[in-house]
């Protein structure tokens, strides 16, 4: 069993196979009507698409105006895309180290990181739970000259942030559509916004920094067009966009399934106190992208690695989000980072994340169930050899390795 995966029907193909047989594969209609119907799902005023979350990140970055001297904060505890946008724009990434509940950027950590430098925080919805967004927005408009607000939702498409959906909270919001998120167009991503002017740099950025879009001009009878700023190629195609249309009609269903899914697990959890699920502050209703439990080792009588791989052995297909991002090569070697990060670099020894999608059967969700009291219950220093789960106990104390 895969930790995600995406689930399409035979309204997705169909809305695919349409576009391929239209005029228009890319830079055609379907993109404005998926970003107008993401932008009203979502709350946002606007919404620009890009072709992966990657690319949107990068185009946040730069309507942000980030560029060399200039310091952006964000998380450790993240994929590596989120800082990459801020060294894509020539500016430094400065780290800030995650509250210990949700593995969200700290507020408090975020304050003592800011320079007249700072001109944007990259905050990361962990797992589909919502930063702090609004100690995070103060902080960003008390910077004094400009500093915006970037929420890499690419975990949270759905989530709830005091009952708004977040995609109108943050200056920008980006989201991902890769096969493993809520809603996936293969490759994809969307940046959301409220401010009409970041909207026309973004739709800019995304399209070789080109003044008008090539349909406008073919329909208005224009050759005329200016390249006004250096961009990309970050355009997503109308076969893609024909896909997120088609996906937004199951989001709503997708998101209460996961939520059922995280529901059903915290529960089957609650008696196996050598695991700990994923906190959920009040206000805030998370989209669960992951259902990332962490280990108390100190109960265990082995690793991580020894859990994980028992747990692989069941065919139960965990993973580890995240290793945090300055411990990569790339960014070690480069930047002297002196300081550590002690929440996120303790958390990520700990972390383990179960499946997590839609179309997980009963039987799927059972199984991890099973799987996760099995192994943890063989390892946990006090049931050693008491084990009383359901089936025989499979594994070896010694090696970790499933009989
Ligand atoms: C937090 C986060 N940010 C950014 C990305 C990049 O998104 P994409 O894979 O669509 O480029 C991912 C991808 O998984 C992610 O998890």
């Amino acid at each position: 069993m895969p930790y995600g995966r995406q689930s399409l029907d035979d309204a997705d193909v169909q809305a695919v196979v349409e576009v391929l047989k239209s005029d228009w594969l890319t830079t055609g209609p379907k993109i404005g009507e998926f970003e107008e119907r993401f932008a009203a799902w979502v709350g946002a005023r606007h919404a620009v698409s890009f072709s992966s979350g990657t690319a949107a990140l990068h185009g946040a970055a730069f309507a942000a105006g980030l560029g060399p001297g200039d310091e952006a904060i964000t998380t450790p505890m993240t994929f590596c895309a989120t800082a990459n946008c801020i060294l894509y724009q020539g500016a430094t990434p400065v780290f800030a180290d995650v509250s210990p509940d949700t593995l969200n950027i700290d507020p408090q950590e975020v304050s003592q990181k800011i320079t007249s430098r700072t001109k944007a925080i990259i905050a990361v919805d962990y797992a589909g739970h919502p930063a702090a967004l609004d100690e995070l927005g103060e902080l960003a408009k008390a910077q004094g000259q400009g500093a915006l607000l970037i929420e890499d939702a690419c975990h949270a498409l759905g989530a709830e942030f005091r009952g708004k959906r977040v995609g109108g909270i943050a200056d920008m919001t980006v989201f991902s559509f890769h096969p493993v998120k809520h809603l996936t167009t293969g490759e994809g991503g969307m940046v959301a916004t409220n401010d009409a002017r970041l909207a026309e740099t973004l739709r800019r950025f995304r399209n070789h920094g080109i003044s008008s879009e090539a349909r406008e001009r073919r329909e208005s009878g224009q050759w005329f067009y200016e390249m006004v700023l250096l961009g990309f190629n970050y355009r997503l195609t109308d076969i893609a966009c024909a896909l997120g249309l088609s996906q937004l009609d199951k989001l709503a269903a997708n998101l209460a399934r996961r939520r059922e899914i995280a529901a059903q697990y915290a529960e089957a959890f609650r008696d196996l106190p050598a695991i700990v699920v994923p906190a959920v502050r009040d206000g805030v209703n998370p989209a669960w992208h992951l259902y990332p439990v962490r280990l108390k080792l100190e109960m265990l009588a082995v690793g991580r690695g020894e859990i994980f791989r028992a747990l692989r052995a069941e065919n139960i297909g965990v993973n580890v989000h995240y290793i945090p991002v300055h411990q990569h090569p790339y960014y070690r070697e480069r930047f002297t980072l002196k300081e550590s990060y002690p929440v996120a670099e303790d958390a990520y020894e700990r972390l383990i994340s179960l499946p997590m999608f839609h179309s997980m059967t009963a039987q799927d969700v059972e199984d991890v169930i099973h799987a996760v009291r099995k192994v943890v219950s063989c390892f946990d220093r006090k049931y050693q050899g008491k084990y009383e789960g359901k089936g025989e106990r499979s594994h070896s104390l010694e090696t970790g390795q499933s009989k």
